[in-house]
């Protein structure tokens, strides 16, 4: 492990805390798997680009070969800005969305990427805009889980994708529009357990198998992403082997289905991502409040980092492991909730279970000026922080294998979160 306590602590030192560190020899590691797991012939992966957008990350796919999924017009900017090719000879970039939002369009026209569309009517707005280009179709197979119900990304409840079965209306649609639909794409859940994800990708193989009549123009189906990371058992992460034979037997499934050579895709965003990063914040405070009528006391050690730069606890009631440098919880360990600097009591690290205020970890005790440091934040993690309470996003640094850093995206500062703001007057 690259990332050793004193490297964390140096770094630390150097860029102040809160700060997010990527092991760039883990994410190499990584990406290797999937390279495994599509080595098979007619194997194709993507990164879900949304899971960790850094230009540094983007780069890395860049140079393995790994094809990007977006789903904005500015991520679809980015990892153009990171060197993935536009066009759609191969579609390296593909632009996958329900809604063309903002500059999404003039994005996929003027780059000539591939869109995905979950919508019907994006049909009718592609050909409004001129577009005469091929199109992939994003299917909502009528099934699909996640960790949680808002990841189920496929089944009744799911805004995601074209009900599976009205597809022969939207084929019909593309015809007239004189779009060629070349792909057909489901991602049926973010973070299921491993045999959801065998068994809902067999299913989802068959599915599409039976729609290939129906587009006879198709050149590649897309399973999606989903690979789970094991946040609690950190040790027991999902085999490599196994998971190459499952890509490899859909896509046997769907190539005898079309009589012909069809591509098959995969777009994990998470697998690739999550164990490589940490989050490193400090210990400010360490204070408790008293039980009373109204429930348990509790020991807080309150750190820099918050909702504001890793959301999953608050939003999701996600685990991720804790660790307070230099202290072994082999000598003794308490329950300690572990909460942020911003405005709301929700702004905890330690949530989930049955409580979903507060879920104590037992931790060694925190003292003030320990480095505490959140793993396997690298997935959803920087991506999704914000600029609630206008702190600023925390910078991010990136560890090369022999140990030396690189600062990738330094911490956000007040003309960063003032750069927006105008007083442009509106012409009505
Ligand atoms: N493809 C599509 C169309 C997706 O919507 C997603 C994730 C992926 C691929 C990648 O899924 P993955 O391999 O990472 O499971 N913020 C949540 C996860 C939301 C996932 C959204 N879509 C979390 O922190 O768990």
């Amino acid at each position: 492990m690259s990332l050793s306590d004193s490297l964390l602590r140096k770094l630390a030192d150097q860029v102040g805390t809160p700060f997010w560190v990527y092991d760039g020899a883990l994410i190499r590691q990584r990406i290797a798997d999937i390279k495994a797991m599509t080595a098979a012939p007619g194997l194709q992966a993507r990164f879900a680009m949304k899971a960790c957008p850094a230009t540094k990350i983007l780069a890395e796919m860049n140079a393995a070969g790994i094809w990007i999924d977006a789903v904005s017009g500015n991520e679809a900017l980015r990892a153009l800005h990171a060197g993935h090719p536009g066009g759609n000879t191969p579609p390296v970039i593909c632009f996958t969305a329900d809604v063309f939002r903002d500059n999404a369009l003039e994005v996929v026209l003027k780059h000539g990427l591939l869109p995905n569309i979950g919508s019907p009517a994006m049909i009718d707005q592609l050909a409004a805009a001129g577009y005469k280009g091929p199109i992939s179709i994003r299917i909502n197979p009528g099934f699909g889980h996640g960790h949680v119900n808002t990841c189920d990304t496929g089944g009744p409840s799911s805004k995601h994708g074209i009900w599976h079965e009205d597809l022969k209306a939207t084929a019909a649609a593309a015809d007239r529009a004189g779009l060629d639909v070349v792909m057909l794409h489901s991602h049926i859940g973010s973070g299921p357990k491993i045999q959801e994800l065998h068994d809902n990708l067999t299913r989802l193989a068959d599915e599409f198998a039976a729609l290939i009549p129906l587009f006879p123009k198709l050149t590649a189906v897309s399973l999606g992403g989903g690979i789970p990371h094991n946040y609690r058992e950190r040790d027991k992460q999902t085999a490599v082997a196994p998971l190459a034979e499952l890509f490899a037997r859909c896509r046997e499934i769907i190539v005898k289905a079309a009589g012909r050579e069809i591509r098959v895709e995969i777009e994990p965003g998470r697998y690739y991502v999550a164990p490589s990063c940490t989050l490193v914040t400090r210990v400010h405070d360490v204070k408790r409040t008293q039980a009373n009528a109204k429930g348990n006391g509790a020991t807080f050690a309150m750190v820099d980092a918050g909702f504001v730069d890793l959301v999953r606890p608050a939003m999701y009631g996600s685990y991720h492991h804790i660790e307070i440098l230099g202290k072994d919880p082999a000598q003794g360990t308490e329950p300690i909730v572990v909460a942020g600097p911003l405005c709301e009591s929700g702004d905890v690290f330690t949530r989930g279970g049955a409580d979903e205020e507060l879920n104590p970890r037992q931790l060694p005790r925190p003292e003030i000026g320990d480095l505490l440091v959140l793993r396997d934040a690298g997935a959803y993690g920087y991506a999704m922080s914000s600029n609630y309470n206008s702190i600023g996003r925390a910078p991010q640094v990136w560890v090369n294998a022999d140990g030396s850093a690189e600062l990738i995206s330094r911490r956000e500062t007040i003309e960063d979160i003032l750069k927006p703001e105008t007083s442009a007057p509106i012409a009505l």
